[in-house]
């Protein structure tokens, strides 16, 4: 049988007979599972002649930028630029409400980042790179493209996912997707091979499009991405602390855009409702919500409540997938 350091052996073998002592590898990372294992793993094979980047679109959850660049630099010494690019994306988003066009808009500011960096990269090179790294998994190549009579649908034209086929066609890069056959338990046995930090191979997934898909209607009305990030902190850090969070699929917060009456000390107040979600799942295709202990919901809520400015009810969402989605946009 084939262990995972045969895997990794052969797949170190077929990148550098793939790509030429000249050539120069780009990559974009997300900060998931799925991108930086395939990094990690072009980086062992070819060196510095990877070129990563990771671009902060304003729509990152608390202190993701800093969290995750430590882990690409200080664990796993991958070559990366980080953009910020938070204005640009923000400004772009500024009055939309459509979940959809929330995505597209996204997914185009993506791709005009990437080529600037493309670009960028090219001047200083001399040339332009050959290749990028994708972090395709085997279920992501059949769900877009199921093979005939297999039964299986486009499932996810009900939401356009924009991290899947969404880079520039117009640039020629040719593809290296070291994760294409594999599926996801195994991605995570190969990142720990690599010394990928076990914490973040279990991380729980977050959406391309971010916050934005969160904080339901405008993104950037008043101080909501702000709101929904100190939320969201707590009721992760609650999880962690409860020892629950590899139980669960996915938790997170979610920002709505109403007011609803409170009081608060003596004080009445009008402010901004949360609700927290939490589900348990295979593959993200249907999902059962998550039933926390009474205990841990009442200590979470009253967190909330007591560290977050501007915040006064906060409500649990108890639908499965179906009838909902996981996230509300
Ligand atoms: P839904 O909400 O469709 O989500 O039940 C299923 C899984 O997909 C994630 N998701 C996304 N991931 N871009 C992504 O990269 C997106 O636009 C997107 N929308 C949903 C969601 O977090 C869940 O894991």
């Amino acid at each position: 049988g084939w262990t995972m350091e045969d895997v990794l052996d052969e797949e170190i073998k077929v990148i550098n007979d793939m790509v030429g002592p000249e050539e120069h590898v780009i990559c974009a990372l997300s900060g998931g599972v799925d991108s930086t294992v395939a990094a990690t793993l072009v980086h062992k094979a070819i060196g510095d002649r990877l070129h990563c980047v990771f671009v902060d679109n304003g729509l990152l959850r608390y202190k993701e930028r800093e969290r995750v660049m430590e882990t690409f630099e200080r664990d796993l010494h991958l070559p990366v630029t980080c953009v910020d690019a938070a204005e640009q994306f923000l400004s772009e988003l500024k009055g939309v409400v459509d979940p959809e066009k929330k995505r597209k808009i996204i997914g185009k500011e993506f791709i005009s980042t990437f080529d600037a960096f493309a670009h960028d990269l090219e001047q200083k090179l001399g040339k332009k790179p050959s290749y990028l790294v994708q972090g395709t998994l085997y279920p992501d190549v059949i769900e877009s493209c199921p093979p005939p009579g297999s039964g299986r649908t486009h499932s996810h034209t009900i939401k356009s996912h924009h991290n899947v086929g969404g880079l520039p066609k117009d640039m020629k890069l040719k593809l290296i997707e070291p994760l294409k056959l594999l599926f996801k338990d195994e991605v995570r046995a190969l990142g720990k091979i690599l010394n990928v930090p076990e914490g973040f191979l279990k991380r729980h997934p977050f959406p391309g499009p971010g916050l934005a898909v969160r904080v339901l209607g405008d993104v950037t009305e008043g101080n909501a991405l702000d709101v929904l990030r100190q939320v969201d902190e707590i009721f992760i850090q609650s999880i962690k602390d409860a020892g629950i969070y590899d139980s669960i699929w996915q938790a997170f917060a979610v920002f709505l855009p109403i007011r609803s009456v409170g009081v608060q000390g003596d004080q009445r107040t009008h402010s901004h409702v949360v609700a927290l979600r939490a589900v348990t799942s295979q593959d993200g295709m249907t999902a059962d919500w998550y039933n926390f202990e009474h205990k841990f919901l009442d200590d979470v809520a009253r967190k909330i409540c007591n560290s977050v400015r501007g915040v006064n009810r906060v409500v649990q969402d108890i639908t499965s997938k179906p009838p909902s989605t996981i996230e509300w946009e």
